[in-house]
This record gives structure tokens, sequence and C-alpha cells, in this order.
């Protein structure tokens, strides 16, 4: 029977929290289910669970100390990082997290740390205060903006006597979440858009007035969000350009994050990915208009109108369907009505390969939800009716699409 981790290697970092005899069983599940697992203890684990136990569990030499070389031909600290698929660090005290916010050094693991480059999972445990603490959230922001990932601690009993969260996860519960790490990674490397550039535009453009005042819409981004998830999943090389949104975009180290303003902002750095990119979705509510002239300094209040001249801005998906070389090209219609009657006016006049029509006047569709109802179109008609799903679910399957099809144009 293959063994869902066989091949890996798996450092665990274990510190010192009471939940450090927790670690035992984890070692043991990880190693039964095929993982090498190079476990590094703090001085302060020690204190709480031996050397010896985690050895025999592991059937590997157990580290603790940066000096300790018994190999004379290696550096350990280096050699394990080097070696490492996933780093893991269950329980993980406030110390070690701060440590690794600041980039300390000082003991076997947080030097290995800065060594690795493999993706790092950090399961905390601590007393329900020290997890609220200010410098700890601030500690585990700086680390989770960095693409370290969290396996939340639970709430319950904790050994300080409170009832909160601040209890360490299960072990079968880390187990979980680490296999799942690396069915997705497989997926990433071996997904339908493995070796595709992608570029997704999201959000609403933001037109000024002046410095304090502007023209926008409604466009929270979700949507352009969930396809540039939805496509790293698949593999792809992501660039997200994103113009306002209601929300942060997402946090995933490998998606290449662009803000923009204003359509003209979106159109320049569209352009300038256009010819190496693979797919194009363009997701973003780009504003038709503009102020003619956006004032530098805040409009006082004057007479009793006030009169807005607006200009047309460049279309971006009209000037990309013109250029269009091997791209793929896909364009969002929102519509209050007749969604495909001006979806496939759009896929010809724009020169689109697919449209994603949706009527935002329906309930679960639209923006700002977290669900929408659309229908795919391509020159001959009606490709993909999807009923309400969520954004996420839509992403994948209009993704799933342009990978085939683009596959398809391959052969
Ligand atoms: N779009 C664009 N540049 C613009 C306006 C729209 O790239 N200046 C893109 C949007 O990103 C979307 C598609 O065109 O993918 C359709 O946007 P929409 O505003 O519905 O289309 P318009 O052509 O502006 O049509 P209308 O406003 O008349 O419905």
């Amino acid at each position: 029977m293959v063994k869902s981790l066989q091949g890996k290697s798996i450092i665990l970092g274990i510190t010192g929290g009471i939940a450090a005899y927790k670690a035992a069983a984890l070692t043991s599940k990880l190693t039964q289910k095929g993982a090498k697992v190079h476990v590094i203890m703090t001085a302060s684990a020690k204190q709480f669970i031996t050397e010896l136990t985690l050895q025999s569990l592991s059937k590997q030499r157990v580290f603790s100390d940066t000096f300790q070389e018994r190999d004379p031909s290696s550096i350990s600290h280096i050699d394990l990082a080097d070696s490492a698929d996933l780093v893991l660090i269950a329980p993980a005290t406030a110390n070690i997290i701060a440590k690794m916010a600041h980039g300390l050094a000082d003991d076997m693991l947080s030097t290995t740390l800065l060594a690795v480059t493999a993706p790092i999972m950090v399961a905390p445990a601590m007393n329900v205060h020290m997890y609220q603490h200010p410098a700890v959230i601030s500690n585990m922001d700086t680390l989770y903006k960095r693409g370290v990932q969290f396996i939340e601690p639970g709430e319950g009993q904790l050994a300080c006597g409170y009832v909160g969260k601040g209890r360490l996860e299960e072990p079968e519960t880390i187990v979980k979440v680490v296999e799942n790490f690396f069915v997705r990674q497989q997926e990433k490397e071996s997904g339908p858009l493995t070796g595709k550039k992608i570029v997704i535009t999201a959000g609403g453009t933001v037109e000024r007035i002046d410095p304090v005042r502007y023209i926008s819409n409604d466009s929270s981004g979700k949507m352009g969000f969930a396809l540039a998830r939805a496509a790293r999943a698949m593999g792809a090389e992501v660039t997200l350009i994103a113009a306002r949104t209601d929300e942060a975009p997402p946090l995933d180290p490998a998606i290449h994050l662009v803000r923009v303003e204003s359509a003209q902002d979106m159109y320049e750095a569209v352009m300038d990915r256009w010819t190496d990119c693979d797919i194009m979705v363009k997701a973003a509510a780009v504003a038709d208009y503009r102020p003619r002239q956006s004032s530098e300094s805040k409009i006082k209040k004057s007479g009793d109108t006030l009169t807005l001249e607006l200009v047309k801005t460049t279309d971006i998906l009209e000037s990309l369907g013109k250029n269009k070389d091997k791209q793929f090209l896909i364009g969002f219609a929102a519509e209050t009505g007749n969604a495909e009657f001006y979806a496939r006016d759009k896929l010809i006049r724009k020169n689109l390969d697919l449209v994603v029509a949706n009527d935002v006047t329906l309930e679960g569709a639209g923006f700002g939800t977290d669900t929408n109802i659309v229908k795919v179109y391509d020159i001959e008609g009606l490709v993909l009716d999807l009923p309400l799903a969520s954004k996420d679910e839509v992403a994948r399957q209009v993704l799933r699409l342009a990978a085939d099809r683009v596959a398809g144009a391959l052969l």
C-alpha cells in the first residue's frame, strides 16, 4: 500500500510547552504515513519530552544543539534545511513565533528556520491570553504575510486552567493538514494549468475627481480573487492585477499582486504583461468614463450645481482582442437584464474566446456576494451553465474549461 507521505522529508520543530508531549503522537503518525521526520527540539522542549522518545518513534537522529556536529563532512542545520519538503512546528510557543518573525537565530531550530526554503507550517499552543496578546498577534501576522501557514489552536481546557483558544490542534488533524498540503502541492506541479502564465484582473477601478473624491463601482474583487486562487491551485503562474476591492487579496506568495487604481493604470499593467501571457481573465469592473480633469487640490463648494465632464476610458478588453496572438482571452459581462444578448455581443465585438455572463440583479449573483450565477458563451453559443454556486466553484469551472481549450489548441 502506498503511504500518503512516502518520500517526504519533514522537519518537526518542537518547542517548550506542555503540549510538547503531543509531538510524540505526531511524530509517530507522520512516520507511519511514510514521512522521514527529522525532529529538532529546543532546550525548553526537552524539559517536557525526551530526545530518546522522539528518536525511537522517528527512527532518526534528533537535533537540539547547533554545535554538536557529529559528521565533520556536513553542517547539520544547513543539510536539514536543504533536504526538507516541509517544516512543521508543533507545538509552537509565543517565543519561537517571535523569533521567527524577527529573524533571530540563537539555537538549532531558529537557525535552521532561517536556512529553510521549504514551506513552513506553525501549530501554536499557549495560554489564551498569550494567544491574544497584541505582540503575538502582530508576530503571527508578519509570518502569515510571509507565507507561513498556521494550524489554528483549538478551544478547550488549557493546562494553565483557563478555558479558551490556545490548545494545540490534535495530532490526527495536524497530520490531515500535512497530507492535504502535499496533495495540493502535487496538483500545482501537475495541474491542468501548470506552466501557463495567467493574468487576472479584479475589483473596480477608481477614477479621481480630486484627491478626496472619486467615481467607482460596486465590484468587490471576490470573483477575481477566487479566480486567482483557483488558477494557482491548478498550477498556473498567476499575476493578479487588482483595483479597489472590499477585502484583502489572497495571501499566497506565489500569486504576484499588482495594485492599480484607475482604468488607465490597469490598461498599462495589463499591456505590460500581454505578450507573455497565455490566458487573460478580465474580471475587473473597469470604468467606462473618467472625469476629463482630475483636480490636484480638493474642489471647494461654490455654485448650486457642479458639472463633471466625463471622457471615455480605453476599453482594455477590446484593445487586447485586437492584438490577440496565441493568448486565450476571457471577458466578463455583468448585466442587469438581457445578459445573453449583451454578453454575446461583447464576445464578438471584443474578439473573446469566452465570455462569462451574469445578471447582477439575481439573488446570489453579482457584486459583493460569495456566490454567483453565470452562463459562459463561446462563439458558437452556451458552453457552461452554472446555477447558484460559490465564486470559488465558478472560478474552478471556468478555468477548467479554459485549460481544456488551451490544451486542445496545442494538439
Ligand atoms: N472592460 C475593459 N475596459 C473597459 C471597460 C470594460 O477591459 N474600459 C472589460 C471588463 O473587464 C469586462 C468586459 O470588458 O471583462 C465587460 O465590461 P462591461 O463594462 O460590461 O462592458 P462594456 O463594453 O463597457 O459594455 P457596457 O458598459 O456598454 O455594458
